[in-house]
């Protein structure tokens, strides 16, 4: 039986960790063929490396998406080395809670800005340039719960970077899926609940704080990082054609209350 991405070819930013890195692996079980792409390379080459040994076809790439230059090499690298892009998935992202303790507010605002928001728009700006020239193509965010509502009281003090770029993300999906619609280009999002990946470690380690964060679901759980890339999956392939502009929870009801 044919896969659900046979033939596509799909890049994935922080494809190397996390819901980057189980996105690489079923895209792939799926027949696509995969740029992993992270900020050092010998990260995005170990998950390249595990999908091709797992049977699958990958090759990793490096850069910054928070760099212009970085971005457009990476696209078109893509572009020479499998053939072209039909798929991007914007997954790198970052988190106050891991900058370095000697920046201050307003670096630290600037940095997860300039990956979570930029970096999207830019990975997506080059994608698109080469989708405009095959009429056709698949944009999949990665904004977050915390892109459609609030952190619930207590866990940001409002000043907190995270949400304001899941938010632009959100914005940007509708923003960016109506201008393309008539390219056969479609944009959207996922806006995962907590799930178990790097991002969130620190959090999880706080026994308390791990407790505080299932209850918030109304599964009583967090995810689990196939369970977001099964969604991914479904957006970047030819399954959603109908579907552009949606903005869709994967969160086990955290957004329903
Ligand atoms: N894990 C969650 O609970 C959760 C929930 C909602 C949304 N998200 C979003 O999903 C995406 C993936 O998160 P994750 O949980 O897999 O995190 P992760 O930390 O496991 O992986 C993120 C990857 O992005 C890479 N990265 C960071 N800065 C980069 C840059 N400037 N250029 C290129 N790559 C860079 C990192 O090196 C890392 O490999 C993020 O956008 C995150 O905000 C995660």
């Amino acid at each position: 039986m044919a896969g659900r991405l046979e033939g596509k070819i799909a890049h994935i930013t922080g494809g190397g960790s996390g819901l980057g890195d189980a996105m690489a692996h079923l895209f792939a079980q799926e027949g696509a063929r995969v740029a992993v792409s992270d900020l050092k390379l010998e990260v995005a080459q170990s998950v390249a490396d595990s999908v091709v040994a797992a049977g699958g076809d990958a090759i990793a790439l490096a850069g910054d998406v928070s760099k212009r230059d970085d971005c457009e090499r990476m696209i078109a690298d893509t572009i020479s080395k499998l053939g072209g892009i039909d798929v991007l998935v914007n997954s790198a992202g970052v988190t106050p809670r891991y900058a370095p303790k000697e920046w201050d507010f307003e670096k630290t605002w600037d940095w997860v800005v300039s990956v979570n928001l930029k970096g999207t728009m830019m990975m997506s700006r080059f994608a698109v340039d080469h989708m405009k020239t095959q009429n056709s193509g698949s944009i999949v965010n990665m904004a977050s719960i915390i892109g459609l509502v609030g952190y619930a009281q207590g866990i940001s003090d409002g000043f907190n970077p995270y949400p304001h770029t899941k938010g632009g993300v959100v914005q940007m999906t509708r923003d960016m899926s109506i201008a393309l619609a008539k390219q056969g280009i479609r944009v959207n999002s996922l806006c995962p609940g907590f799930t178990y990946t790097p991002l969130v470690s620190t959090l999880v380690e706080d026994a308390d704080m791990h407790e505080r964060l299932k209850s918030l679901h109304p599964m009583g759980r967090l995810g689990e990082p196939k369970e977001i890339a099964n969604a991914a999956l479904f957006l970047a392939s030819d399954e959603a054609s109908f579907i552009t502009g949606v903005n869709l929870p994967v969160d086990g009801g955290y957004t329903a209350q």
